[in-house]
């Protein structure tokens, strides 16, 4: 049987690199994996600090465990121009920053010590994608995910593709495809068995069957009692392959699901039913230690997509995302547009077969997520290219005839060689350019953006971002504007019913190349910070979901009389799933239901108090008390949610949140801390721009720095464990708060 065990502890680490050295073990910083090359300052910062080469380095013993395997070791992904040498032998070489790669040790292992050195390079180096051009993001360095040491027989099972079929029917069917990893070239005869398993580990079906070598695929048909997966209701199955040759056995499992997914002229249909995709797009960017996050923040990040910001589509912008991440989205039912790494540039012929290599290592990793509903073959936002894409998509359909493929762009009429039209649609904002003569337009009509004359398959992939980036802390009145951009696209793209969905420019602010952003190398394009706390614009889509879920009143005001311009809190937006929402101030009382007159087709439009409701007197103006404002939300006509705001808010209360009450040591697992500053009524204090100072004591460590401001009136870190089991004390102190402390444990 395998063996496959987290190879992540004990290396060491240097800057530069020497293939004259690759034999010898240097001198160097203890580190464990996943691990960026050089950590960041939160903002302003040299992004050309990391563009270099590194060298990582363990010693491998020799184990009886190995004789008569094979001994390889995985890594889940390396950035970038990984070269794997042992005992100063190269052995493998894997340019890409994204993708997974073996380096097989079998046969070159010495008894006793053997030296594994990797040599990574964040260079941009121009001979792969995304390189070549400029990027609107960063890439970092670094061993950044896992490696795993895995043992198999010599003859074992290289990858399962398992495809169903007959989905909507009662009695339905699978096909599961094994190919086999025989490395040494044996002679061998071998029986494959096939089961398939349910959640709980009971045996479906099974089949058996001979092989010589050759790649061999069991159908299964007249399964019955099967569930379909759903966003809903996620239900996943497994194919359980044994493989037993002369040569030893081997078990693989590959998770998957029952469901249909098809984007057509009239929309996305899951399961034969129409589902409008609301979703954002997600970077696998952190603070200070970029891509490096091991699993569970991976994780965490999907949870957020479902469960904070109720979205059900994520797209894996701009590259193949982790597997931990991945598997997340399969088991909460989150659907994934997953694309080829890339960004605008399209290099020579060589590059061009590397990104096609690309969409091979993607969809051979991916094919069996049943999240993945859609693989993007085109260079993000790139020019056409006929031979390349007509090549990219040609390849994606014979890899994986069951899926769709999509192509980002946002030049109009580019050519449609994929089988969904994936628009970014940047035309709002766009009536404030000189010349612009056109009203604000949420969507250009489809057939304005595929220059074609009838309906295609057709998603919107991006929108928002750079049109109007907006900070946590900015000033309401803007915060009130990024809200109602996403509103109207949101709105625009619910009223189309041949548009698939919408996927906004994105998830949360990123790290980024001095050529875009905020000049600080952050996009201010979230509808969270870099630390996933909500801005207002998150509550847009929080909003959507159906209050059975979870009740959402939101008012876009921080409350205060001057800080809008002029003064007041009119119009004001309450982004809510409730059916009426009642505002008090003073002896006034206003109970209005959602605004539909302005977003028609939204699931659950904001409710709105303007000058409709009000006038800017009685709401509003300079110079007269100011009081508390309370909101109640309704629905049926009974009280679902309260909120008060206050007139004269202190800071009152220092909140330390953390996602988790546990890490698991071993894994060296983080867990995301937030903390904020409170007023007497729960609000955060925006402006309160003081310094918080962290505490660790235990077996964890903080990521990033000890000090850090307030931004907005919250702050974020990660605590890492370091490995031992124990209590994890932590202490957060301000100057204008009572100390606060939270109890984790390492175990
Ligand atoms: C798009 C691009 C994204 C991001 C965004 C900012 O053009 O695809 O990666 O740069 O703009 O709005």
């Amino acid at each position: 049987m395998r063996s496959v065990v987290a190879f992540n502890e004990s290396w060491t680490f240097h800057d530069g690199f020497s293939s004259e050295n690759a034999g010898r073990l240097r001198e160097g910083q203890p580190v464990t994996l996943p691990h960026t090359a050089v950590e960041l300052p939160f903002n302003y910062f040299d992004e050309k600090s990391y563009q270099r080469a590194f060298t990582y380095q363990k010693v491998l013993n020799w184990d009886e465990t190995f004789a008569g395997r094979e001994v390889s070791l995985v890594f889940d992904a390396a950035m970038a121009d990984a070269v794997v040498y042992l005992n100063g032998e190269q052995i493998v070489a894997h340019k890409d920053g994204y993708t997974p790669f073996e380096a097989r040790l079998t046969g070159r292992l010495r008894h006793g010590e053997n030296l594994i050195t990797v040599k990574i390079d964040g260079s941009e180096n121009p001979e792969i994608p995304p390189f070549g051009g400029r990027i609107d993001y960063l890439t970092y360095a670094g061993i950044y995910r896992d490696v795993w040491l895995k043992l198999a027989a010599p003859v074992s099972v290289a990858n399962i593709k398992v495809e169903t079929d007959n989905v909507l029917a009662d009695r339905k069917s699978a096909t599961v495809r094994c190919d086999f990893a025989n490395p040494q070239n044996l002679d061998f005869k071998g029986k494959v068995t096939v089961t398939l398993r349910d959640a709980a580990g009971t045996a479906l079906a099974s089949r058996q069957v001979e092989t010589r070598g050759e790649t061999v695929t069991l159908a299964f048909s007249d399964l019955s009692g099967i569930s379909l997966w759903d966003i809903d209701n996620p239900v996943l199955y497994s194919a359980e392959v044994d493989l037993a040759t002369d040569h030893g056995t081997d078990r693989h499992v590959a998770s998957f699901g029952f469901r249909t997914a098809s984007f057509t002229a009239e929309g996305f249909l899951l399961n034969g039913r129409k589902l409008k995709l609301r979703g954002l797009n997600r970077h696998q960017a952190f603070p200070y230690v970029g891509y490096a996050m091991g699993r569970s923040a991976q994780e965490r990040d999907a949870e957020i997509m479902k469960r904070t910001l109720k979205c059900n589509i994520v797209r894996t912008s701009h590259y193949p995302q982790s597997k931990w991440f991945l598997d997340h989205c399969d088991r909460i039912g989150l659907l994934v547009f997953e694309e080829i790494p890339g960004w605008q540039h399209i290099g020579d012929e060589e590059w061009q077969q590397e990104s096609i290599r690309n969409v091979r290592r993607m969809i051979e990793r991916d094919w069996n997520h049943p999240s993945i509903v859609i693989w993007g073959v085109r260079i993000n936002e790139s020019q056409d290219s006929h031979d390349f894409y007509a090549e990219t998509n040609r390849l994606a359909r014979e890899l994986d005839p069951t899926r769709q493929t999509g192509g980002v762009r946002y030049i109009t009429e580019s050519e449609m060689l994929e089988d969904v039209y994936t628009m970014n649609d940047f035309i709002l904002g766009n009536e404030e350019l000189p010349g612009v003569n056109r009203p604000r337009t949420p969507l250009r009509p489809q057939q304005e953006n595929t220059g074609l004359s009838r309906d295609v398959p057709y998603l919107i992939t991006e929108f928002g971002g750079h049109m109007y980036p907006t900070k946590i802390y900015d000033q309401e009145q803007r915060q009130d504007e990024h809200v109602r951009r996403h509103l109207d696209v949101l709105n625009a793209a619910y009223g189309d019913p041949s548009i698939s969905g919408a996927i906004g420019w994105c998830m949360f602010d990123y790290n980024t190349h001095s050529d875009f952003g905020s000049g600080d190398r952050i996009c201010y394009h979230g509808v969270m910070d870099m630390f996933r706390e909500p801005k207002f614009a998150a509550y847009v889509y929080a909003s959507q979901c159906e209050p059975s879920e979870e009740i959402v009143m939101k008012p876009v005001t921080i409350w205060a009389r001057g800080e809008r311009n002029i003064g007041g809190a009119l119009p004001l937006l309450v982004l809510t799933n409730c059916d009426e929402v009642e505002l008090r101030y003073g002896s006034l009382t206003k109970r209005l239901g959602p605004d539909r007159e302005t977003f028609p087709h939204l699931p659950h439009a904001p409710v709105v108090f303007d000058h409709r409701s009000f006038t800017q007197d009685e709401l509003g103006v300079w110079g007269m008390e100011w009081e508390d404002v309370h909101f109640t939300g309704y629905i049926g006509g009974k009280v679902v949610a309260e909120q008060r705001m206050v007139a004269n808010p202190l800071p009152t209360t220092l909140q330390v949140e953390a996602d988790a009450d546990t890490l698991r040591a071993g894994e060296r697992d983080t867990v995301r801390v937030i903390v904020r500053a409170l007023d007497q009524a729960g609000s955060r204090l925006p402006f309160l721009n003081e310094a918080i100072t962290i505490k660790v004591d235990g077996p964890a460590k903080l990521v990033g720095p000890e000090t850090v401001a307030f931004q907005g009136g919250t702050a974020g870190f990660w605590l890492q464990a370091t490995g031992e089991a124990g209590v994890v004390e932590l202490g957060v102190s301000s100057p204008r708060f009572a100390k606060q402390g939270l109890r984790l444990t390492a175990k």
